[in-house]
């Protein structure tokens, strides 16, 4: 029995590449990620219609019950990159530069992105604004696609405080706005936004000629992320408010995943009032 409209895809998708996230931001359709770290997960989603599996450094805290994502090496990137797209077969890969792997020197990060892409990742994610755009516009100009990631870091949890939300001040907004333009005129193909006002990431979306990922940014980024575990309803502990378990209501993962898709195409997911700040 089929009943999803995203069911069927699978024999049909052709693979997702960066022209077609593209086009598909142009027409206003919302892109869908959610992170993965393994194979077998990877086909599911895949199946389920996610346009972007993100192998993210989260998997320090989900899969090894670390602290935060600061011990998660190059290393362990690539084998969980390399599982991934073992197991994929048309989404877009994107692999997570961990903490120390680009933060020295362009060259370094060119030589990071290296290992993550022979892994089989297509774009590569690092956190920061500023000085990061001097990177992303070496990485880029070299053949690597970058997506960014801005508001909350985890990378940076020690600085920052904890995990808090980002950009509430009228300045702390307006380097927010002023990194995510520099990240785009530098080159990169899409910003995650995380933890930050949804208001504001709608402004910066619209501002900006690249697409925008939230996670907990709100309804109006160009698509969402979440991380699968928090999504399927067994991280335990207090979560933030922006997950939803999307397992409510169905019996099987492929079902449960296939409704976050439906959810976020349709702008259901998130409720900026339930899942934003
Ligand atoms: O590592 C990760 O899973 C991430 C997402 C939270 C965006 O960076």
């Amino acid at each position: 029995m089929s009943s999803h409209p995203q069911d069927s895809h699978h024999t049909t998708r052709k693979p997702i590449t960066l022209h077609r996230l593209r086009e598909l931001y142009a027409s206003g359709e919302k892109l869908t990620m959610l992170t993965c770290y393994d194979a077998t997960f990877a086909r599911v989603l895949d199946d389920a219609g996610v346009e972007m599996l993100l192998v993210g450094d989260s998997l320090g805290m989900v899969l090894q019950g670390k602290s935060s994502t600061v011990p998660v090496t190059l290393d362990e990137m690539a084998y969980h990159v390399r599982s991934v797209a073992a197991g994929n077969k048309t989404a877009w890969v994107i692999g997570d530069m961990p903490f120390a792997s680009y933060q020295q020197s362009p060259s370094q990060a060119m030589q990071s992105a290296a290992v993550l892409m022979q892994a089989g990742a297509q774009m590569v994610k690092l956190e920061g604004g500023g000085w990061t755009a001097e990177t992303v516009h070496f990485l880029t100009e070299r053949g690597v696609p970058v997506c960014g990631h801005l508001g909350l870091t985890p990378q940076s949890v020690h600085a920052l405080g904890g995990y808090r939300i980002q950009g509430k001040t009228d300045e702390a907004a307006s380097v927010l706005r002023q990194h995510a333009k520099e990240l785009s005129d530098a080159g990169a193909a899409m910003i995650v936004f995380e933890l930050i006002p949804s208001v504001l990431a709608a402004e910066i979306t619209r501002l900006l000629p690249i697409p925008t990922i939230g996670i907990g940014a709100g309804v109006d980024c160009s698509g969402q992320v979440l991380v699968l575990h928090d999504m399927l309803g067994i991280t335990r502990g207090r979560l933030p408010r922006f997950v939803k378990n999307f397992m409510q209501g169905y019996a099987s993962i492929d079902e449960g995943v296939a409704a976050y898709v439906v959810e976020v195409k349709s702008e259901q997911f998130p409720d900026n009032a339930t899942h934003g700040y």
